[in-house]
């Protein structure tokens, strides 16, 4: 695939009068089975299964213009953030060979959330693959200029999103995405993720995604860190065994429509996480108190309910609560009545299985 994508990158002079303006937002997503340790370049040491989200997005606009050498700002919500600037930058330095065109090019990039900055939520995956939709779309309209024939493909996409951002090769799917090599699904890859939205059951099409803000501080350990953790970890090779099973079991339970599966996957993957960070070398504790409130909440109104909803975590204290559509009633009144007096000022994030990226100019 790299190679492809190598001869396909567009090489050849700017033309003078290139300028212009384009926008694209990404969504978020959720792992299921979670990507924890990488190897190589950005590989996975495991495959991983998302949702992808809808509410919680990154709006990105690129504006560019023909220069004399490569130039590039960015600015987050507003503000110049050089922080921020430098990881996107450092990319597109690392992965010339892809985008070599951005050394003929001035690059002002504006970058927004439509999650509140301060809850705690991950932002590299949909930040990353926002940013490499407009770089998709620079080249494009490039190729174009040149009346050369011009890809958007999904899957490139998704490979470039990988270089920048794990976790971002999964966004750019509509529904669900499976990133990393299984034997169980055809023509996934460790390069790039895949679409799983033709094989899911249509109860997963629609799935809720609550977000419950225990807090908004920023994580104590930088998943880049994280997955570093991984290499010393004793338990890996039987995490590594653990979440191929995982992968096997709940493909099945996706397409069957299988919940008890469904919940009992997510539920051990996300406690699984958590797990290998507090037995890493430094270790991490990355749940507060009120996210083990929320956990022995949420298995205990299940038990009395009978009502299917779950729990999942990312790398931090917030609860993603999951649950089917036809039960939002029940369950929005029972994060309104219970669950938000364990959060932080009673937020939490109504969100959804959405659609993947969309063009915004
Ligand atoms: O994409 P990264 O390098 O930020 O890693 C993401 C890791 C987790 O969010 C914890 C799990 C996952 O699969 O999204």
């Amino acid at each position: 695939m790299e190679k492809i994508w190598l001869n396909e990158a567009f090489k050849g002079e700017v033309p003078n009068d290139f300028h212009g303006k384009v926008g694209w937002a990404s969504p978020s997503n959720i792992a299921l089975v979670k990507y924890w340790g990488k190897k190589g370049k950005q590989l996975p040491q495991n495959p991983s299964i998302s949702f992808t989200l809808s509410e919680c997005r990154s709006e990105t606009f690129i504006e560019f213009e023909k220069a004399e050498k490569f130039g590039f700002h960015f600015f987050f919500e507003g503000k110049e953030n050089p922080a921020f600037g430098a990881k996107i930058e450092k990319f597109l330095l690392d992965n010339q060979v892809f985008f070599p065109f951005v050394n003929q090019l001035d690059l002002k990039v504006e970058s927004r959330n439509t999650f509140p900055h301060s809850s705690g939520i991950a932002s590299s995956a949909s930040s990353m693959s926002a940013f490499v939709m407009c770089l998709m779309e620079i080249e494009r309209s490039l190729s174009l200029s040149k009346g050369r024939p011009a890809d958007m493909s999904i899957q490139k996409a998704s490979y470039f999103s990988r270089l920048a951002s794990g976790s971002a090769a999964r966004s750019v799917f509509t529904k669900m995405a499976l990133w990393g090599a299984t034997p169980y699904y055809k023509g996934s890859s460790d390069e790039y993720a895949v679409s799983l939205a033709d094989d899911i059951h249509s109860v997963f099409k629609t799935y809720h995604d609550s977000i419950l803000i225990v807090s908004g501080e920023t994580k104590s350990v930088s998943s880049r860190a994280g997955h570093a953790l991984m290499e010393g970890n004793p338990y890996a090779p039987a995490r590594y065994a653990q979440a191929n099973e995982n992968i096997k079991n709940l493909l099945l339970a996706l397409k069957l429509g299988d919940l008890d599966t469904f919940i009992n996957i997510t539920e051990s993957e996300a406690l699984q996480l958590h797990a290998l960070m507090m037995c890493s070398n430094p270790s991490f504790i990355l749940m507060k108190p009120n996210t083990l409130n929320l956990i022995n909440e949420i298995r205990e109104f299940r038990e009395e309910t009978k009502i299917p909803l779950c729990f999942t975590l990312d790398a931090g204290p917030n609860v993603h609560l999951l649950y089917p559509e036809q039960e939002a009633d029940k369950v929005e009144y029972y994060i309104k009545n219970v669950l938000a007096d364990y959060c932080d000022r009673e937020r939490w994030i109504a969100d959804h299985v959405g659609d993947g990226p969309k063009k915004l100019l």
